[in-house]
């Protein structure tokens, strides 16, 4: 089978592979899957960097954390998935080939009416934003969210869970354009950060309260300002440090504010039943209540450019490599 496989960490060219690969045996507990669609994420750029989890004496590996498909094998020991039957699966590496292994516990239906596009773009993002904003965030109906770069996959998905559970949107990002879709994703206020600062803003939307959760995914800076608008009682949590350094530990913050940090990775290694309210989210998707926003689709084959087109800032929504 065709994959991209890392050999070695580096920039695109040298560390992303476009070759033959024996095609894996799923053990028992696995299944095969075709993969129909795999798509990237902002930590597939530290995983080829060399700075995301994985070590140079684990190489080579098969980047891709999420993809979606058809059952073309059963290990033994499964007995809840059949051949040819429509899947999403998020093992973690594997995704960026024609077949891959995942175990069943890391593998959930794909209902009709969802394509493989965007089943394979779900899992990452939407369970960050769902678990992160019930458990760390504790948004309930009523109260200000702040999403920070509302136009990442993460962002889009935050948007539309936090107006599902009855929230107040406000979110930033960089384009007036950028900033007209997220309203259309139902976000009802957006700030164009490269025209305004975003803390008078918010304070001046709030009434001068602030808000009540902040996602946060940048940091520096924006870490520290998105603490400037915390209301009395608020949540911040951060999902990562991509663009500037994030405190370690969260500071200690006065008036029953709290500062967190989350990862989905360590969430569902905690409680990796959770994973099946996927589920959830699936059906509401096959339902048109949330909308997957697909940036753009690449071939396998030109899995760097796709690579570089995530790391550009051009992007809305996901990108999904296609097989
Ligand atoms: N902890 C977890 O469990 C977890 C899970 C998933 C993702 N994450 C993290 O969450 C963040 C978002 O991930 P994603 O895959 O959804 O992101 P993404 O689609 O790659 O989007 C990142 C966005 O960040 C904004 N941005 C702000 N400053 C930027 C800069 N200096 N250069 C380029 N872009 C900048 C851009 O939007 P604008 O142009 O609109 O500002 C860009 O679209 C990443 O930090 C990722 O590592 C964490």
């Amino acid at each position: 089978m065709k994959a991209i496989r890392i050999h070695q960490f580096g920039p695109t060219e040298e560390a992303l592979q476009y070759e033959e690969v024996p095609t894996p045996e799923p053990g028992s507990g696995e299944l095969l899957i075709k993969v129909e669609a795999a798509s990237l994420n902002r930590a597939d750029i530290g995983l080829r960097k060399g700075t995301y989890r994985i070590s140079a004496d684990a190489l080579p590996i098969i980047p891709g954390r999420e993809f979606a498909g058809a059952v073309a094998r059963v290990g033994a020991n499964v007995s809840e998935f059949n051949v040819g039957q429509r899947v999403v699966a998020y093992p973690s590496l594997g995704g960026y080939a024609e077949y891959a292994v995942a175990k069943a516990s890391e593998v959930r239906p794909v209902p009709d009416g969802v394509s493989s596009t965007q089943a394979a773009a779900l899992p990452t993002v939407f369970l960050t934003a769902w678990f992160g904003l019930l458990e760390d965030g504790k948004l309930k109906a009523g109260e200000w969210l702040l999403v920070q770069a509302g136009s990442s996959g993460v962002g889009n998905a935050a948007i539309q869970i936090g107006k599902h559970l009855g929230a107040k949107v406000i979110t930033t990002s960089s384009s007036e354009e950028k900033c007209r879709r997220l309203r259309q994703l139902g976000a009802d206020v957006t700030i164009d950060v490269s025209q305004n600062d975003f803390v008078p803003e918010v304070m001046r939307v709030t009434g001068n309260r602030g808000v009540d959760v902040v996602l946060e995914m940048i940091g520096g800076e924006v870490y520290q300002k998105s603490l400037q608008v915390l209301a009395p009682g608020g949540r911040l949590f951060s999902i990562g440090g991509a663009f500037g350094a994030i405190p370690d530990p969260p500071p200690p913050l006065t008036e029953g504010r709290k500062a967190s940090r989350f990862s989905i990775t360590n969430y569902l290694k905690a409680k990796p039943q959770d994973f099946r309210q996927l589920d959830a989210i699936l059906k509401l998707v096959r339902e048109k209540k949330f909308q997957v926003v697909i940036g753009k689709t690449f071939p396998l084959a030109e899995t760097r450019a796709a690579q570089r087109y995530l790391e550009g800032r051009e992007h809305f929504g996901k990108i999904v490599l296609t097989m």
